[in-house]
């Protein structure tokens, strides 16, 4: 074995599946070629003034200099408390029910680390956002995939789900608005999510990284809104997406006092918190007015809909999602997901995401990202269209 040879952990990651696909698009660029990619789901549009403000003042504070306390400052536990009490319905001790977390994607990582040992079983949507495979396979345990199916409503089968599997698991991710489907929460899952880890004793992890991002007077529940959610689950809210704060790192994990101490204790061992001032700025976002987040889905509701309609045009049929910032679609006849997003590259110099990058349950599908602006976004379906009809 060479020094630097990785974990065997680290291998068992499967290999990043965009990574021939960036190669080619670099190769692009370099030929001096315009690729327009619709592939990351990063909001374009800056962060809300008043949070931009909220932070400066907090930066100039001394106060907020030092390490953090992972158990997070009053301020920000009392507007999550607020936010879900307002926007929810759901209660929150602020004192013993929400702490501050350094982006969900952390959360979800170090969640792995507190609950699971070798030979647990972490349940993960399948196609799903990658941590959910990637963080039990670093903490040694196995991940077994539930399929996201159009014809289900992208809802997991959890009667599909074996005894001797549930059994052995002790978390369950779940993500409504869903990325990379964009379906919104269908009818009964958490109700019957709930039933089953009553009776198989194991943690739901409701990863809500889209509530405020939905379309059409769609509005999206919290889980801990669902009756017997606290006892069996917790919530990861991420500010990334609904306020344009990816870079900010700022999120929060809500719910089961038991399993939120588990995490804080799994976390003092591994980082130092979320820096103070971010918690501010955090308090700024979810105080702040609701006008900003409406703007922001007025925007992305037409970018849907005329994503949806060229796709229209040239023969791909989409139902138009009512949450998230991504449209999933079928990849035309004759293609695979890799297929096609190349056939797109190669075509029409735009990047889309191949669905099999997001488990085997995404292939023959592709993802569009509504994050790029009016104008690229309408230059690269116009490339589509003419390239592609
Ligand atoms: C479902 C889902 N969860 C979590 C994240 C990451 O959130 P954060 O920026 O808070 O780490 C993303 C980002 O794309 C996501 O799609």
């Amino acid at each position: 074995m060479a020094l630097t040879d990785p974990s065997k952990r680290l291998e068992a990651i499967p290999p990043y599946m965009f990574a021939e696909l960036q190669r080619k698009v670099a190769a692009k660029r370099e030929a001096g070629i315009d690729v327009i990619s619709l592939g990351i789901g990063d909001p374009d549009m800056p962060t809300y003034p008043h949070v931009v403000a909220a932070v400066q003042a907090a930066v100039a504070d001394p106060g907020t200099h030092h390490y953090p306390s992972n158990h997070g400052r009053a301020e920000f536990r009392d507007a999550f408390s607020r936010f879900y009490a307002g926007r929810f319905g759901v209660e929150i001790d602020p004192e013993t029910e929400v702490i501050p977390t350094i982006g969900a994607k952390e959360c979800i990582y170090n969640l792995c680390f507190a609950f699971l040992d070798p030979a647990d079983v972490a349940l993960a949507a399948d196609p799903g956002y990658p941590v959910y495979t990637g963080g039990p396979l670093l903490a040694g345990a196995e991940p077994v995939l539930m399929p996201l199916l159009p014809e289900r409503g992208f809802a997991p089968d959890l009667d599909a789900v074996g005894a001797d599997v549930l059994e052995r698991a002790r978390l369950m991710f779940l993500n409504y608005p869903n990325n990379p489907t964009g379906a919104v929460l269908p009818e009964g899952l958490f109700e019957r999510a709930i039933e089953l880890a009553r009776e198989h004793e194991f943690l739901i992890v409701h990863d809500n990284a889209y509530s405020e991002t939905t379309f059409d007077g769609y509005v999206a529940p919290s889980f801990l809104a669902t009756p017997g959610a606290k006892e069996v689950g917790v919530e990861v809210f991420s500010l990334s997406k609904g306020f344009n704060m990816t870079g900010w790192r700022c999120a929060a994990i809500l719910g089961n006092p038991d399993a939120v101490s588990a995490y804080w204790r799994l976390k003092t061992n591994v980082d130092s918190g979320l820096f103070e001032a971010i918690q501010l700025a955090g308090v700024a976002a979810l105080d702040g007015p609701r006008a900003a987040i409406e703007e922001m889905n007025a925007i992305y509701e037409r970018r849907r809909n005329l994503v949806v309609g060229t796709l229209g045009e040239i023969g791909v049929d989409v139902t138009p999602p009512r949450g998230t910032i991504y449209v999933w679609a079928p990849v035309p006849e004759g293609h695979t997901s890799t297929s096609f997003a190349e056939l797109v590259l190669e075509q029409a110099a735009v990047v889309v995401s191949p669905g099999s990058m997001y488990g085997p349950s995404g292939e023959g599908f592709f993802r569009i990202s509504l994050t790029t602006p009016d104008d690229r976004l309408a230059e690269a379906l116009e490339r589509m269209r003419e390239h592609l009809v």
